[in-house]
């Protein structure tokens, strides 16, 4: 495959696959194809943008005779696709987008992939239609197992060691989809959509559905990054409700490193899992991050925890969140890198070295929106 096009390469977790892709393989073209709403900052490639592998395409997904003509004028044949709403609480606020882009975008681009390809000679062969979920379409998981052995874990515990604690009250690749807010909805409809270009058409599609991410570049809308600016300024840390539900936390690189194995050596009409076999509660992990920024700050560790302000739930909040990635693991062959404490080392640190980055997005429009966000909270 040489022309390969990756939708919201401009967001967080695209960045990352954009920046490897560019960077391993010299000999493919990357188009990084992205509308650049609020999520999308070129900033987050400022280090690949030279390269001669590398092209920007400003597009919305939903523009489906610009996509085509992409397709043809470039020849296409391999997609990525991130590009999406990706905020559960916007999505709460305003669903008709995440509507409009995670579904109508993403069946745009397969009707114009489609079409491209059926009227080549050689039709789907080596070609490729990736799209990257999340596990949020699976629902909520219970947060104590059935036998009453306590959950969540707040320290890291071995895969073994969960399953151990848990049975098997993860989502696995065949657990049915329960999507409860508009952001999962969508993702989920996105996919069916997906597999149906597969059943109906033999399109080569693969879906994988991957926990939460955390790493450098990620919007300070989500929970780490929002969280670690608020300690640097001494704002408020708005935890929802009692600060209980359970995230599976995987560090970005690992996710990205996924995709391409995934990419090269996934089976066509798939689906692959992607987790940290990381799970925190809210609580616990805020923690973690405020005695971490103090640390770097030279701050006294736990002098900001009087920050944390637990205010009005999440409306519909899923409980627990629990990938199970053995199939990837086994099948080929890969595993997250990064230990939790030491990711998020790292992930604060990035943030406090590049406060640049940072306050070029929360001042002006990023702030009325908090401010919107939060006022009546
Ligand atoms: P993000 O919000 O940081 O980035 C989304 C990108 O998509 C932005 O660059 C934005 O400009 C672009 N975009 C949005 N609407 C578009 C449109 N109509 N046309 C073209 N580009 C558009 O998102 P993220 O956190 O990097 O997530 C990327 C993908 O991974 C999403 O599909 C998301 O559902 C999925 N995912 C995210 C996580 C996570 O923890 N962040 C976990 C699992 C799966
Ligand atoms: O599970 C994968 C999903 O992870 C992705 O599909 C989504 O795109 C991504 O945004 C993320 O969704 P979450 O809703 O889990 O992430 P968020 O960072 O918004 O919130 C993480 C947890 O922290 C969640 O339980 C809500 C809570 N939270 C979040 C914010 C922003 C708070 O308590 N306070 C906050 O201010």
């Amino acid at each position: 495959m040489k022309n390969i096009v990756i939708t919201g390469g401009a967001g967080f977790i695209g960045s990352h696959v954009v920046r490897l892709f560019v960077n391993k393989y010299p000999e493919y073209n990357i188009i990084n194809l992205d509308k650049l709403t609020y999520a999308g900052n070129l900033a987050n490639l400022k280090d690949v943008e030279d390269k001669p592998n590398y092209k920007f395409v400003k597009m919305d997904i939903c523009d489906f005779d610009a996509f085509y003509q992409l397709m043809q004028d470039e020849h296409i044949d391999g997609i990525i696709h991130l590009a999406a709403e990706s905020h559960v609480d916007r999505s709460i606020k305003d669903p008709f987008t995440f509507a409009r882009t995670n579904v109508m975008g993403t069946l745009s681009l397969l009707q114009a992939a489609k079409l491209y390809w059926e009227s080549l000679p050689e039709k789907y062969e080596g070609k490729r239609f990736y799209h990257i979920s999340t596990d949020e379409v699976y629902g909520a998981l219970e947060m104590t197992h059935p036998e009453g052995i306590p959950a969540p874990f707040s320290t890291k515990a071995s895969s073994e060691q969960q399953h151990e604690a848990y049975g098997e009250d993860f989502f696995l690749e065949t657990t049915k989809y329960n999507p409860h807010s508009p952001y999962s909805a969508a993702k989920a409809s996105s996919d069916h959509f997906v597999r149906a270009y597969h059943d109906t058409y033999g399109m080569p599609t693969i879906v994988t559905n991957c926990s939460n991410n955390y790493g450098p570049y990620q919007f300070p809308e989500k929970l780490i990054p929002l969280f670690i600016n608020n300690i640097r300024h001494r704002k408020p840390l708005p935890v929802y409700g009692k600060g209980e539900n359970v995230r599976d936390w995987l560090y970005v690189e690992d996710h990205a490193r996924a995709i391409d194995t995934i990419f090269h050596r996934g089976k066509v009409a798939e689906t692959y899992n992607i987790g940290g076999f990381n799970e925190w509660k809210n609580i616990d992990i805020i923690k973690v991050v405020i005695n971490t920024v103090d640390r770097l700050l030279g701050r006294k560790e736990g002098e900001d925890l009087d920050l944390i302000t637990y205010v009005t739930d999440r409306l519909g909040h899923d409980a627990r969140y629990a990938i199970d990635s053995r199939k990837l693991q086994a099948e080929l062959g890969w595993e997250p890198s990064l230990q939790f404490e030491e990711g998020i080392e790292k992930t604060v640190r990035w943030y406090l070295d590049h406060q640049e980055w940072m306050d070029n997005i929360t001042s002006g429009e990023y702030e009325k929106y908090y401010e919107s966000m939060y006022a009546n909270r």
